[in-house]
């Protein structure tokens, strides 16, 4: 049996450290309200020159460097990201370029924070059909550009950063077992960017009503994410006759401690089995799995053999599970 296995994972942020209380300053809010509502404490912050091709290529290399691969033996590149360098071309592209991955395609993906749990599902499909054998996936974002500074209800909740995984196909039963994503679009208005594609083009208009920021109803989308992301890994446990207690580590997208703490508790797991580290990141949407894996992986609380279940939950809105043996 051929499966899809990571090799390598790595992680990047920037230096910039933005602080609850740095926080206070810029909008009203408290420390004690962003601990008790969402869990963060601080976030990191791209300079300026610091783009989503930037952390990414660093995220790669580090990926690429644990699992021994030289750049010209990358087959694909997938890049999942809702702030890309550009519209187009795909910021894989200039990852590609940066890393003189000169035998790769590469392309983005776009599925908000459940990108890189899509990525990891394209491409096991891609090693599953034989076309693909050694690739990159990677979540990168670098949303403080398009979040709106003057609005407390979202500005406090993000971060910057990227996380990338190389994966190879390789005989056994160790890798990816199972992926499951889902979408519905009927809630696309919930988290969105309003503007700058083809319905709200750049315009004065646009930047004097700020549509050029992220907008989230963030007490609807808690409560779907909670839901869904609980169906979600039931779904992967279920598709390979396991139980909760099979799980050594389970790694949610990191949006809020409650959505976190809520899903632990409808899956009965313990504190040991859920990883958490959005008090020192934020929300980094499709970065924030493959840091909280990269993590998992150097600080050696992962070890061979282990089942490991993906849960992510975003814009789109799209959902996905992912469920692996290390
Ligand atoms: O990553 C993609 C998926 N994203 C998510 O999963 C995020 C899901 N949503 C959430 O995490 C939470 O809904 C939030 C953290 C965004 C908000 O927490 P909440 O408990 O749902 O609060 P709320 O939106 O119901 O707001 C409660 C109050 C409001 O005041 P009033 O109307 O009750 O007077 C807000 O104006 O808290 C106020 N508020 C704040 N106060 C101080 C909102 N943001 C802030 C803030 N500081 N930063």
């Amino acid at each position: 049996m051929r499966r899809s296995r990571i090799t390598g994972t790595g992680s990047a942020v920037p230096e910039k450290i933005l602080t609850n209380v740095d926080l206070e300053k810029i909008v009203d809010t408290t420390d004690e309200w962003i601990t008790t509502r969402t869990g963060m404490k601080e976030r990191h912050i791209a300079a300026e020159g610091e783009y989503t091709s930037t952390l990414a290529t660093r995220a790669a290399r580090q990926a690429m460097e644990m699992a021994g691969v030289a750049p010209d033996e990358l087959d694909l590149i997938v890049l999942a990201s809702v702030t890309p360098d550009f519209p187009f071309p795909a910021t894989a592209c200039i990852v590609q370029h940066n890393l003189g991955a000169v035998n790769a395609a590469a392309f983005d993906i776009s599925a908000a924070c459940s990108g890189f749990l899509y990525g990891l599902s394209v491409v096991d499909n891609f090693m599953k059909a034989g076309s693909v054998k050694k690739a990159l996936v990677i979540g990168a974002e670098v949303l403080s550009r398009i979040v709106d500074w003057t609005d407390r209800n979202t500005c406090v909740l993000f971060g910057d950063g990227a996380g990338a995984v190389v994966l190879e196909s390789a005989e056994g039963d160790r890798g990816i077992l199972s992926t499951h994503i889902h979408s519905d679009g009927s809630y696309w208005e919930l988290l969105n960017q309003p503007a700058c594609g083809s319905r709200n083009p750049a315009s004065q208009k646009i930047i004097d009503e700020r549509l050029m920021f992220l907008r989230m109803q963030g007490n609807d989308v808690f409560k779907l994410a909670v839901r869904a992301m609980e169906d979600a890994a039931l779904e992967a446990l279920a598709a390979n006759n396991l139980q909760t207690t099979d799980i050594d580590l389970f790694i949610p997208h990191q949006a809020n401690r409650r959505i976190i703490d809520a899903i632990g508790k409808r899956l009965k797991l313990n504190e040991e089995q859920v990883c958490v580290n959005l008090e020192r990141y934020g929300n980094t949407s499709a970065a924030s799995i493959p840091i909280a894996l990269d993590e998992a992986n150097r600080a050696g609380r992962i070890t061979d053999e282990n089942v490991i279940v993906l849960d992510a939950f975003g814009g789109g809105l799209t959902w996905a599970a992912i469920l692996l043996r290390w």
